[in-house]
């Protein structure tokens, strides 16, 4: 076990000693605290494998103390406490959906931020954390198709006013300094990174009110040269990706589709009813991606990729058609504006063939809460970001995507000034970079629910999980991995059942996350 001692300070954050290999930095504002990677070290997250026979092995991240830490409890030591909080039985045999994966996102941001680390292993050891197998072991990622308001501008491929050949397209200087370097290195780490693409707003001649943000739509009609000339569009940017070796596994047609109906909106968008989507599937993009090569069973082309609120009546309104469906194979949504869990059961039980994926999250985007923005060393969001996930697989999502993998201590740059957290923060001056709780709440899913991995059937017999979730899957190595996050601030005892021969007892520390494997050959 790495243990270093170091000791000094820095303005007002204490650098003290850190166990279980994490270089603790506190905030005296925060409740927890960020690990910090610089020149000279930066924490490895624990390597597989991961679980062992007749035994237990157990991650564990809390508030006060640990990151990921690993402990092994082997099976004769296990106890049964008769009076435990919660009873548990689970049924490895009754199998639910299959995950894609878990990452987050190559933004302009995100790259602006690493292109300002010191050296180039440090900028190794980000992608390291995020890809490696001493890292999070991230296997989906989102690409914005041109800017998103993470950028330091708004920009498109091709502002060559009707430009209707898209003779003058272009990727940016930014697709060559900021995305494609990191995705080429994360690639290198995992070559089976699943990665897919969202554009936030096409042409400003594209669109009715002639800008890429504020209220506006493509002009004209679903079928005509405008609609035609944005799915081409998408055809150029995955050739020239293609070019440049990076293919594509997916594609959302437009990030938050609803938003570019709201009245002055604050960046890059264009509105899409779920009828217009639909259209514009049906008669342009479907047919000229498929033309094109990038086919349904090339590309997975998931709707919606907005909010939960409305996740049903707009996949309804497309996946009812069935040529526009044809060209489907998932529904996308994010996190914001309320959590509405059954609208995803209604998706699956409505349209059970098309995958559920989380595509977007980040906390903390409400412009009026006075926690906007980066907040080192936060604690209640690495359980906010743990409970969204388990809420969301437990509602048959596949996979969740984070948004940026690296912003600056202020939560930028964004060109409309839409600041947010992110799991990695890079120092002001570039010589280090945090790893915040998100981070590690995170890597309990990403590194342990390898793509391929079920979700089986558990059901609470006894007791309230008040402040607690779980869920629990298979992984295509036959490990079963059961993952409870407990928001509370005292332990909970929970007892399994049905998880091999004998019954067991666990304790839950306050405020914490933690990873059970089990090998079950
Ligand atoms: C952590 O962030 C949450 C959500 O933004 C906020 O409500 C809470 O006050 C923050 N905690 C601390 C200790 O700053
Ligand atoms: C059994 O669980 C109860 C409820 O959590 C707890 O109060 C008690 O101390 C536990 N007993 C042992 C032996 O751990
Ligand atoms: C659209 O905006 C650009 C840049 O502001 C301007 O040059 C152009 O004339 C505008 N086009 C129309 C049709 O209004």
């Amino acid at each position: 076990m790495f243990i270093k001692t170091v000791t000094f300070f820095i303005l007002c954050l204490n650098l003290i000693s850190g166990s279980f290999g994490c270089q603790v930095k506190r905030n005296e504002e925060t409740d927890s605290f960020v690990c910090v990677c610089n020149n000279d070290y930066c924490d490895p997250l624990p390597v597989e494998p991961f679980s062992s026979p007749q035994s237990l092995t157990i991650f564990t991240t809390d508030k006060s103390y640990y990151r990921l830490t690993k402990s092994v409890v082997s099976e004769s030591d296990l106890k049964v406490n008769q009076s435990s909080d919660i009873k548990v039985t689970l049924n490895v045999f009754d199998r639910f959906q299959s995950i894609i994966g878990f990452g987050g996102a190559f933004t302009d941001a995100a790259g602006i931020n690493i292109n300002r680390l010191t050296s180039d292993s440090l900028k190794d050891r980000l992608i390291a954390d995020y890809f490696g197998k001493d890292g999070a072991e991230y296997s989906v990622c989102r690409v914005p198709i041109g800017g998103s308001d993470f950028s330091d501008r708004p920009y498109s491929y091709d502002d060559v006013f009707d430009d209707f050949e898209l003779k003058h397209f272009a990727l940016a200087a930014d697709d060559h300094n900021y995305k494609i370097p990191y995705i080429k290195k994360a690639k290198e780490l995992n070559n089976n990174l699943k990665l897919f693409g969202s554009p936030w707003a096409p042409p400003a001649w594209l669109k009715t009110n002639n800008a890429s943000n504020g209220l506006g739509m493509l002009i004209g009609e679903p079928g005509s040269k405008y609609w035609k000339t944005w799915a081409n569009y998408f055809v150029k940017f995955f050739d020239s990706y293609k070019e440049h070796g990076v293919e594509f596994w997916g594609l959302t047609p437009q990030n938050e589709p609803l938003s570019g109906f709201k009245p002055n909106y604050g960046w890059n968008t264009c509105g899409f009813t779920s009828e217009m989507m639909r259209d514009f599937i049906k008669k342009d993009l479907g047919p000229i991606l498929k033309d094109a090569g990038y086919g349904p069973d090339k590309i997975k082309l998931m709707i919606h990729d907005h909010d939960t609120n409305q996740v049903y009546s707009f996949a309804k309104g497309i996946l009812s058609d069935k040529e526009a469906a044809s060209y489907i194979s998932g529904v996308a949504y994010h996190w914001y504006f309320g959590h509405y869990y059954d609208e995803l059961n209604k998706v699956h039980e409505q349209f059970p063939d098309y995958f559920l994926m989380s595509t977007e999250a980040c906390e903390c985007w409400i412009r009026t809460d006075p926690d906007v923005g980066v907040k080192l060393g936060n604690w209640t969001r690495a359980e906010t970001y743990a409970y969204d996930v388990i809420e969301g697989l437990n509602h048959w999502s596949t996979g969740w995507v984070d948004w940026n993998i690296a912003l600056d201590t202020k939560g930028n740059p964004n060109w409309a000034l839409n600041y947010v957290d992110a799991p990695i923060i890079v120092s002001d001056d570039g010589a280090e970079y945090y790893k915040q709780p998100m981070f590690y709440s995170l890597a309990h899913f990403s590194k342990f629910l390898k793509p391929g991995s079920q979700r089986i059937y558990h059901q609470i017999d006894e007791g309230r999980m008040d402040g607690v979730k779980m869920t629990a899957f298979v992984t295509p190595t036959n490990d079963l991995v059961i993952i409870v996050v407990n928001t509370n601030p005292d332990s909970v005892r929970i007892t399994f059942n049905g998880a091999g021969p004998t019954k067991f007892t666990l304790q839950f520390g306050p405020s914490s996350i933690q990873t059970i494997t089990k090998s079950l050959n």
